[in-house]
């Protein structure tokens, strides 16, 4: 998968060098590159955003620098897909993760500032498909941490980035509840026991304690995911618990 990454401090991208985003970059499974807008920019102060039309606070970032980066780095031909952070975007989910882990080229553009002006998205969306992205109802200072957010969700589900492909194998195995509590050696820590069952060897009851853990969190911290599962997503034994 290509990626490139439009934003004025490419720095905040430096994580995308670590971890296993870095060693899938290191080993050709993912070609990563981060772009500073300002590059795009043909004035001494190198400037991006100006204040916004029909007056108000803050400043917006102006179109004519994010045009010419789409031109440089969007084939024509062969369009990325442009994803746009925003808090009035859509809801990133994980169901969008899988979407996006079957692209071949992903474009991201970070806004700063109150936001970039809407031409340079309607522009791009007459050229490319594009999908404004909220991560949550929150405001962050621009979409370079959205970026990493999203760039983690979807990379971990490219074959070949997680070193233990069993892990997303579970996860879908646990579709759309909570993870169970997890747990490992010293079997007593603090006066604080694993639960006796994970030690038991028995792989059903096991399986079973998991399940019935990841059904009560859920129904605890998150009712309306359970509320929104598809009617033959719980059996008979998932009822009763
Ligand atoms: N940029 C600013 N806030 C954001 C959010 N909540 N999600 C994605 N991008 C953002």
């Amino acid at each position: 998968m290509r990626v490139d990454v439009v934003t004025v401090f490419p720095q905040y991208l430096a994580p995308l060098e670590l971890s296993l985003i870095g060693r899938a970059r290191q080993r050709g499974i993912l070609d990563v590159a981060v772009h500073d807008l300002r590059d795009w920019t043909h004035d001494v102060h190198r400037t991006v955003d100006d204040s916004p039309a029909g007056g108000g606070a803050g400043m917006i970032m102006r179109p004519e620098p994010w045009g010419e980066a789409f031109d440089a780095l969007a084939d024509p031909a062969n369009p990325p897909r442009l994803l746009v952070p925003s808090p009035a975007g859509v809801p990133f989910r994980q169901a969008m993760a899988v979407e996006l882990a079957a692209e071949p080229h992903l474009m991201f553009a970070c806004g700063r500032y109150e936001g970039i002006d809407q031409r340079v998205i309607d522009h791009a969306a007459a050229h490319m498909p594009v999908t404004e992205v909220s991560l949550g109802d929150y405001v962050l200072f621009g979409g370079e941490v959205a970026v990493l957010v999203i760039l983690e969700a979807v990379t971990r589900l490219i074959p070949g980035v997680l070193g233990n492909a069993q892990s997303l194998d579970d996860e879908s195995h646990n579709a759309g509840l909570l993870e169970s509590p997890s747990y490992t050696k010293p079997a007593v820590w603090r006066g604080r026991e694993v639960p006796e069952v994970l030690l038991s060897g028995h792989h059903a009851r096991i399986e079973r304690w998991r399940r019935d853990q990841s059904l009560l969190r859920t129904a605890r911290r998150r009712p309306e995911l359970l509320a929104g599962l598809p009617p033959d997503a719980l059996d008979a034994a998932d009822r009763a618990t």
